[in-house]
């Protein structure tokens, strides 16, 4: 380890200490207690004191510091388990503690490469530990009693949110309190964990493209993961303390907020294996990808299809989920971006920059194109007769394309829960995985959409919702 590894670990250390004390403490409350709610809540607050260090700036130290919080947290609950028969308590504890382990061991490889992330690492590694352990053991009143801060937000019937009051620039996107939407008959209301950024949200704030003739405040955002606080009356497939996500409704308030109501058929159970960052990080994007690819492409295993912006948000499901299927993948992408597109399963990636993709002849029996204009005007002439060419992001001509012999189609995606609780499974299972590339705070909306803007970002950024 470097010297100056070994200082950020002794200061995030020292930090810590504090929590650490706390920690041995919880984990002789594993050794002498047996109330599983209490013990489970108790290492959550461990993690999330070891979760709040990663906002002092040398985060790569406190993933080594919170490494070595665990594994004291693993040997403590070894002794445990020899002096004592396994509880209910005690399965939960390990089984959060265990994630922990294997989730921060993972992440401390790409810490150490790129310390920038360690912070957002850090917290999604927490964050997964506490969903894998909570899904079978964590007791209703770990989940539904909110804070007591959220309990009077909740009685006042105020959340935090971003607003926009006009049409513009980032400026435009204002953070400040909004009232707490009621669910209706037919809705869930979410508790708001993390909201994914997409660029119809910046089409939406630029007032490009009209979701609604609501009138104005609407709340943008619409990727969410979160959990069930309420139903309405008629709703029948969820209920509170549900860990779900979801890509709502475009016509009604989204997740750049604290709470959401959302119908209850465009949500699923949210994957277990994935921190709620990520999850938020999931629906739109492959919800696009599956259509375009599947629905409307209809892209067949032994199959070949042309991923347009392979590093982009809905590319880097697209690769995955056609990988998967079985068909040949070649990607466009440009600089790291090759390299992640190869990563998620592209056959080969042709340099959108130093290379035209044209040059192959017809090879593709789909195209996915997401990133319209000229792309999409060559890429037509990619397509295999009888293949088809789908944009997500301009207006196919049908009739070039049935001089060519192709089909060409677009589409405004719907919501649908269902299909999301199919590609949780695939998550689950190990199939896909979403590449979130930073997580920023509600606050840094602006930020967020800056970055958006520029094109060139890498898989997704999603919004921490406090
Ligand atoms: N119709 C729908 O329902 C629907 C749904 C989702 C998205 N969309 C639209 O689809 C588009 C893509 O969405 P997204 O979320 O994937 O966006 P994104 O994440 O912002 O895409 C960014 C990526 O695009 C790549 N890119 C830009 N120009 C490129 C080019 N000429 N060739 C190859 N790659 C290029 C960039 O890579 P480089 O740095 O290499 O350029 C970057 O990695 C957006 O226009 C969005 O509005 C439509």
């Amino acid at each position: 380890m470097l010297d100056s590894e070994q200082d950020r670990l002794r200061r995030a250390a020292q930090a810590g200490g504090a929590a650490e004390g706390n920690a041995l403490q919880y984990s002789a409350q594993v050794a002498r207690h047996a109330d599983p709610g209490t013990v489970v809540e108790q290492f959550e607050r461990t993690a999330y004191v070891a979760s709040g260090l990663s906002t002092r700036p040398d985060g790569l130290g406190d993933i080594y510091w919170s490494l070595w919080l665990v594994q004291r947290l693993r040997a403590r609950l070894g002794e445990t388990r020899r002096r004592r028969a396994a509880s209910e308590a005690l399965v939960a504890s390990e089984a959060f503690v265990e994630g922990l382990h294997a989730a921060l061991s993972a992440v401390a490889h790409d810490a150490m490469n790129q310390p920038a992330n360690a912070a957002a690492c850090l917290e999604q590694a927490v964050e997964a530990a506490l969903t894998a352990a909570s899904v079978p053991t964590r007791p209703s009143t770990t989940v539904n009693t909110p804070k007591e801060e959220e309990q009077r937000a909740m009685s006042d019937r105020e959340m935090k949110a971003v607003r926009i009051h006009g049409f513009g620039d980032e400026s435009k996107l204002a953070v400040e309190t909004a009232p707490i939407p009621d669910p209706g008959p037919g809705d869930v209301l979410v508790r708001v964990h993390a909201a994914a950024v997409n660029p119809v949200d910046s089409l939406v704030r630029q007032g490009v493209f009209a979701v609604s003739d609501r009138p104005l405040p609407w709340i943008p955002g619409w990727d969410f993961a979160g959990t069930v606080v309420a139903t309405g009356s008629a709703t029948t497939a969820w209920s509170v303390g549900d860990v779900v996500y979801g890509r709502p409704s475009l016509a009604r308030d989204g997740s750049y907020a604290q709470y959401l109501a959302v119908e209850e058929g465009e949500i699923a159970a949210a994957p277990r294996t994935l921190s709620l960052q990520s999850a938020a990080a999931v629906p739109l994007v492959t919800l696009t990808a599956w259509k375009a690819l599947f629905d409307l492409g209809g892209l067949k295993s032994g199959g070949t299809v042309l991923v347009h912006a392979g590093a982009g948000g809905v590319g880097t499901m697209a690769i995955q989920l056609a990988h998967h299927r079985g068909a040949k993948v070649v990607a466009t992408a440009s600089g790291d971006g090759i390299e992640l597109a190869r990563s998620l399963g592209a056959d080969e990636v042709v340099d959108h920059r130093n290379e035209d993709f044209t040059a192959r002849g017809r090879f593709a029996d789909v195209v996915l194109d997401a990133v319209g204009g000229d792309t999409l005007e060559r890429s037509y002439g990619v397509v295999v007769p009888g293949g088809a060419l789908v944009t997500i992001a301009g207006t196919p001509d049908e009739a070039k394309a049935a001089e060519l012999g192709i089909t060409a189609h677009t589409f405004v995606l719907d919501s649908n829960g269902p299909r999301l609780a199919e590609i949780a499974a695939l998550i689950d299972a190990g199939a896909l995985r979403p590449v979130l590339t930073r997580v920023l705070d509600l606050d840094e909306v602006a930020q967020a959409h800056r970055l958006i803007d520029s094109g060139r970002t890498r898989g997704k950024i999603v919004l921490r919702v406090p």
